[in-house]
């Protein structure tokens, strides 16, 4: 059905539920027999003062909200220090993810490490090892971009069949946001890099201040490319735990090189094989090797509703099927979506033009017959690479893996509207 032929039901479908909350006319599933007291009454709130402007000086959503919130997966990790909390994907909209309920990755929990206290360092193959105090940074040209940080480990526990049932835990292990700070060229340039040469073959390793210190090997090259140092996001600093006062913002790279509360920056002729990149975040194949350096987050899509957490609540009729996409490649440029598990597909609307390594809405707006469905979503980004399915993607990486999964994913939406995780072959 071609948008011309679909504006005119839906808004038909909508009079004729407004003009039966004033009585008249009775047809249709959202229609309200009776007078809507809501609408014929006065209301507490419409007749009584609320709260005064000093009552919440730091804001935190209504009550009303309080489900949308981080959640773990008990089972998933020894105890909550280091572990892994998940994005409520489901109940967000738009784009960008508010950093009350952006999921958090610690390895050795999160620090409180203060502005005063704090201290970065650029040291190794540079003419002067130079060390920052934040208000040094302060001093630096700044600059905003929106990106997305994404789990290498996001939709890992899908490898070998369906596991959890939500969208916040097959794929929360994602937020975007919109970081300020200094780019790392700029600090790299400070301290001169005449020392190191030929900067192809040269590397710089990265940690951050906690116990793990996540320490990690990034090549030269993506390092005067777009890294970030970045200390606000989303226009407040950092919170505690996205690394509070200063983080690395790698765009497009998976999310454990995103180093936060980073400590220090050191130019090298060789890459460190720290443990972050060795016996972790590697993608061991169905032959026992181990693929590296796969540092690119592949373009991926997901539906956020309807989803196991956000089932269908109305009946047949108008409706909107929404998720998000993403690519390191850079923008998504078209994202389509399925009803019937693969085997048609209709192209989706983009909220917006996606920015580049950065999260991008998409909505379908249909017409739901009441029938079973299995939605599915499948990017498309500016590389021309298309998101594989699950079969492909096993057929190439075996089921070994954890990490980069970015299959295409299913829910199985039943005629109640309550939906599932399943697999299709
Ligand atoms: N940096 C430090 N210093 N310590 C950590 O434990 N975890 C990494 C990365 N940077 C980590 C770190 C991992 S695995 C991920 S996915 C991202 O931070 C998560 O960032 P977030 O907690 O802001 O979501
Ligand atoms: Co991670």
């Amino acid at each position: 059905m071609d948008d011309a032929l679909k504006a005119p039901s839906r808004r038909a479908f909508l009079k004729g539920s407004a003009a039966a909350v004033a009585g008249s006319v009775a047809a249709g599933a959202a229609v309200a027999a009776e007078p809507d007291p809501l609408i014929t009454e006065l209301q507490d709130w419409a007749s009584s003062l609320g709260e005064g402007v000093d009552e919440t000086p730091y804001g935190l959503p209504i009550k009303y909200e309080d489900d949308v919130v981080r959640r773990n997966v008990p089972w998933l990790t020894a105890d909550p220090i280091s572990s892994i909390n998940f994005t409520p994907i489901h109940a967000l909209d738009g784009t960008i993810t508010p950093q009350g309920c952006a999921f958090e990755r610690h390895h050795s929990g999160a620090i409180e490490l203060s502005k005063p206290d704090y201290r970065l360092m650029i040291n190794g193959l540079v003419d002067q090892e130079l060390v920052f105090t934040y208000a040094d940074l302060e001093r630096f040209p700044r600059e905003n971009h929106v990106y997305f940080c994404e789990c290498a480990a996001n939709t890992g526990m899908e490898w070998a069949g369906a596991q959890l049932n939500g969208v916040q835990f097959t794929h929360g292990m994602i937020h975007n946001m919109e970081y300020t700070g200094v780019s790392l060229r700029t600090l790299l340039n400070e301290a001169g890099l005449g020392a190191a040469g030929d900067l192809k073959d040269k590397w710089v390793y990265v940690e951050g201040a906690d116990a793990s210190s996540n320490g990690r090997s990034i090549p030269m090259e993506k390092a005067l490319d777009d890294v970030l140092v970045a200390f606000k996001a989303n226009g407040e600093a950092l919170r505690k735990e996205h690394g509070y006062p200063v983080r690395l913002v790698v765009p497009g790279w998976e999310g454990n090189m995103w180093v936060k509360w980073l400590r220090r920056i050191e130019v090298t002729d060789m890459a460190v094989e720290s443990r972050e990149e060795t016996s972790k975040y590697t993608d061991v194949l169905a032959d026992g090797i181990a693929r590296k350096w796969t540092w690119v987050m592949d373009a991926k899509s997901v539906i956020t509703s309807p989803s196991p957490q956000s089932p269908i609540t109305h009946g047949p009729g108008p409706m909107v099927i929404s998720g998000l996409a993403w690519s390191g490649h850079g923008q998504i440029t078209r994202v389509d979506v399925s009803k019937d598990g693969g085997m048609t597909w209709e192209t989706a609307r983009l909220g917006r033009q996606g920015d580049t390594k950065a999260l991008t809405r998409f909505y379908l707006d249909t017409e739901w017959d009441g029938e079973e469905m299995l939605l599915q979503a499948r990017a498309m980004d500016e590389t021309g690479y298309v998101q594989p399915t699950k079969a492909q993607l096993r057929e190439v990486r075996g089921e070994n893996s954890i990490y980069h999964n970015n299959c295409i994913q299913t829910w199985h939406v039943k005629t109640n509207g309550e939906a599932e995780n399943v697999e299709v072959s």
